[in-house]
């Protein structure tokens, strides 16, 4: 789908489809005020008839209209002009998409791109746009052999504002929100493949193809090289799997030498079926989607990449499967890390924190400036904070606060979580330094602190975005995020904004 910004009339718009904001009660917006009159009151007497409540994403389509250069108008509803904010218009642009994507219009004229959320700039409006209805609009249909619905006629969006002059604020953020779009829907399709064709090295060749069409540093490591390096706990992760693990290294350079890289880590378990500590059966297809921290970390930089940021970037994804099998490691099995300390797995389940922990050391030699992990870590996490903010932990605070306000900014927000000394108690082990688990209370920030001292030399966060990275039940798909985060975070904090 083709993205355009422009100054446009709307009763001049030669267009598929007119889209324009409606509140309730029949007050309009500028632009819908404009095309009615146009119109000669049809927008008016349309509400009047009483089709369309105005509450947020509700739509009403109006077909050939007198006056108007437009084959049909799609009213959306924006809710009280009082209460438009960010997630009335998050609703707003999902209802007009979902609209336009049952419609045959091959393009669409859009005014919803001008309306002020709540405090919001016109860029953040932009965004939301445009991701929204890239979201809305991408499917997943690849490996169907019966396509039930055609795809959808629209081709082409003109994000359109009734006066004014199309900024370069506006330009830029429609330039950034296409490459995140393109970044987000990587991180969907590597989400939604299914584990026997999404392994370790689907991954590493994915890398691959982004390094070249990017031009992007790539470096893979093999079991050879984590074996000659002393990646101990990621080996015994990897143990009961026929697929070969990969360490992936994908660098993004877009800035001077000098300025040091934001390291990104995302965690790449490509199936999880727990190892012999075996989950129940119930829903575990879902853990497919135990690799979407490496598929964000990829889209991220994906998008960096697209849109040419002036910042350097690494994405690090530590990838295997965890399998039982009689190479797998057992529960009571003590293993020795990269950084040379010692964990008992009491808890092959437990084995997100296995590939992160080496991972997390071998960032040490990138010589980062800050590293952020990304990872469905855990099912507590979920309880704590359900699926509407991913848990975020730090070692730094001014890097919590960033990303706070990154997440945000994105709408694509994170909640902190406590680090504190008194948890690591619970990672208490008879035989070893640590044990890999720390009981039921807190899950979510023992394996957080866990984590935490691996990046003793490190300003690092992590993210455990287990509650969402995706959707279950008849929607059940990846949600790309945090990708609109982790983007909005790097240009943030390269000062680019
Ligand atoms: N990948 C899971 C975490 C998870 C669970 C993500 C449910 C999304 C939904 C992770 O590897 C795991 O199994 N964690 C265990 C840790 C426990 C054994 C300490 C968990 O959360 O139950
Ligand atoms: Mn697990
Ligand atoms: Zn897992």
């Amino acid at each position: 789908m083709e993205f355009s910004i422009k100054t446009l009339a709307p009763e001049r718009a030669r267009t598929g489809c007119l889209v324009l904001g409606v509140y309730p009660d029949g007050a309009l917006t500028r632009a819908a005020r404009l095309a009615d009159r146009a119109a000669h009151g049809a927008l008016r007497s349309a509400l009047a008839l009483g089709d369309l409540t105005g509450k947020p994403g509700t739509t009403l389509l109006l077909r050939e209209l007198p006056g108007l250069a437009a084959q049909r108008v799609l009213l959306v509803g924006l809710g009280e002009r009082r209460d438009f904010g960010e997630q009335p218009l998050r609703d707003a642009v999902r209802g007009a998409a979902n609209a336009l994507r049952e419609l045959g219009a091959k393009d669409a004229t859009v005014y919803l791109g001008e309306l002020k959320a709540g405090r919001r700039s016109q860029a953040w409006g932009l965004r939301q746009l445009v991701l929204g209805m890239r979201e809305a609009f991408y499917r997943f249909d690849q490996l169907k052999t019966q396509k039930k619905t055609p795809a959808p006629a629209l081709a082409a969006v003109t994000l359109a504002q009734s006066s004014g002059p199309v900024t370069l604020q506006a330009q830029a953020a429609l330039k950034e929100a296409l490459a995140t779009a393109d970044g987000a829907a990587l991180a969907r399709d590597l989400g939604n493949l299914p584990p026997n064709i999404c392994t370790p090295s689907y991954l590493a060749e994915e890398a691959k193809k982004l390094a070249r069409q990017y031009k992007l540093g790539l470096q893979v490591l093999e079991r050879r090289d984590m074996e000659k390096l002393g990646m101990g706990a990621l080996l015994s992760v990897t143990r009961g799997s026929h697929q070969p693990p990969k360490l992936i290294v994908l660098r993004y350079s877009g800035a001077a030498k000098s300025s040091k890289p934001v390291v990104l880590v995302g965690k790449g378990i490509t199936f999880d079926t727990g190892g012999i500590s075996l989950k129940p059966a119930a829903e575990m297809d879902e853990m497919k989607y135990d690799m979407s921290g490496a598929a964000s970390v990829l889209g991220a930089l994906r998008a960096l990449a697209g849109m040419k940021a002036p910042v350097n970037a690494i994405a690090v994804v530590p990838t295997c499967e965890n399998m039982p099998g009689g190479g797998a490691s057992r529960p009571g099995d003590v293993v020795t890390t990269l950084s040379g300390q010692t964990v008992e797995i009491l808890n092959t389940d437990a084995e997100g924190r296995l590939i992160l922990c080496d991972a997390l050391s071998y960032t040490e030699r990138l010589h980062p400036d800050v590293v952020v992990d990304v990872a469905t870590l855990t099912g507590a996490c979920v309880i704590a904070l359900g699926h509407v903010a991913s848990g975020m932990f730090a070692n730094d605070q001014k890097l919590a606060d960033e990303l706070r306000a990154a997440g945000e900014d994105a709408w694509d927000r994170v909640w902190q979580m406590p680090l504190w000394e008194d948890y690591q108690e619970q990672l208490r082990s008879n035989f070893a330094d640590m044990a890999n688990i720390g009981g039921r209370p807190a899950g979510s920030v023992t394996a957080a602190c866990f984590l935490s001292r691996f990046a003793k030399k490190l300003r690092w966060a992590h993210l455990d975005v287990a509650g969402t990275a995706w959707k279950s039940g008849r929607e059940k798909g990846s949600t790309a995020r945090p990708v609109p985060l982790l983007v909005r975070f790097v240009l943030r904090h390269a000062g680019a904004k």
